[in-house]
């Protein structure tokens, strides 16, 4: 019968993250920035980011990322099939900077591309590589997130540029087989991803090669995209349970894009989720785009908190508006 039939998935062998060697304070900003430490932290739970030097870019950052998941998971760039990175902040226009990855780790075949989904690209990153790995295209991907999204940042904004980051993370994926009635199986068990493009406006760069021809500056309507993002987070992660049969009760951590604390309060409050199942980074990363879902997961792995066998969800929400969520046992 078919409740025995052996379903392939795509589990995560390993987590590595990379942040540029200098971290700002709230208060070293403001000493350039008409902002304080005061503000920063009430209304964002922001204490520190990470700031790339003139040496470091999203490759230098995905590349250290990709390197330390490669060791957690104890595998060589050459046993990699597709990378998978997003990414807003490129190296270059083009090509691909998972390309720049993929030469670097020694991975001489296979499959490299970007893709651009601003702060969700690391959920819409890891669902097209997973449902890549299902349909037969490879056997192990790294999936990345990386972006200095400060050289990015209207410093003379403050509503913006105190809220950014720089920083990568990324994770290994392996298809695994495991027997329909296996009742805890590891892995990517769903994923379910949403834009709605009628929100452009809301938060997006004033420049680019098709337009301006320049690089341009982040823009953000804040209150709005803050709006959206706890109704539309709340309501993907209920979407993505759901089929599972899974209750906020069921899950043991939440990975969320670290965009604000009080984001993560309020999506939380209104799933019912106790604020220690949460992980919460921002205080140390600020926002860092598609880079903070696997900085978080990384960091959460690597002190202690989430387990091999924790049963996970993922989520993010971002410039397009883009969003999604996965459920992962790790
Ligand atoms: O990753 C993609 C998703 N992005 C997000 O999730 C961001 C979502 N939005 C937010 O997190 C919040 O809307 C912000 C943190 C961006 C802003 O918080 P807010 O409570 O919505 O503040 P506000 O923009 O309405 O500004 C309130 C006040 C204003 O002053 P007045 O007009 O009330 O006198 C601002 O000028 O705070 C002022 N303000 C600042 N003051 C000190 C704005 N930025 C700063 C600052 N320092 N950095």
């Amino acid at each position: 019968m078919s409740n025995h039939a052996p379903v392939e998935r795509s589990v995560i062998l390993g987590t590595g993250s990379a942040l540029p060697a200098r971290r700002v304070s709230n208060a070293e900003l403001s000493e350039t920035v008409d902002t304080s430490d005061e503000w920063i932290t009430e209304r964002t739970g922001i204490k520190f980011r990470h700031i790339a030097g003139p040496d470091e870019t999203t490759s230098t950052l995905a590349i250290d990322a990709a390197r330390a998941a490669l060791d957690a998971a104890g595998l060589a760039g050459s046993d990699i099939d597709l990378i998978v990175l997003a990414t807003a902040t490129p190296d270059n226009t083009f090509p691909a900077t998972a390309t720049k990855v993929q030469a670097a780790i020694g991975m001489t075949g296979g499959i490299a591309f970007d893709v651009a989904a601003v702060c969700s690209g690391f959920l819409y990153a890891l669902s097209v590589a997973d449902s890549m790995l299902r349909t037969g295209m490879g056997k192990r991907a790294l999936v990345i997130g990386a972006e200095t999204f400060t050289r990015i940042l209207d410093w003379e904004d403050r509503g913006t540029c105190v809220l950014f980051g720089d920083g990568a993370g990324a994770v290994v994926l392996g298809l695994e087989t495991a027997a329909e009635s296996d009742a805890a199986p590891r892995g990517i068990l769903a994923t379910q991803l949403h834009a709605d493009g009628r929100h452009y406006d809301l938060l997006y760069v004033d420049g680019g090669p098709s337009t301006t021809g320049t690089v341009g500056k982040v823009r953000m309507k804040g209150r709005e995209v803050f709006r959206h993002a706890v109704v539309n987070l709340a309501e993907v992660m209920e979407q993505v349970m759901k089929p599972l049969g899974l209750t906020s009760a069921d899950i043991d951590w939440v990975v969320p894009h670290q965009a604000n604390a009080r984001i993560l309060d309020a999506t939380a409050r209104k799933l019912g989720l106790p604020p220690q199942k949460v992980v919460i980074t921002v205080d140390q990363h600020a926002n860092t785009s598609a880079a903070s879902v696997p900085l978080a997961l990384d960091t959460a792995v690597r002190d202690g908190r989430i387990k091999r066998g924790d049963l996970l969800v993922l989520e993010a929400m971002g410039g397009g508006l883009t969003w999604g969520a996965a459920v992962v046992r790790y």
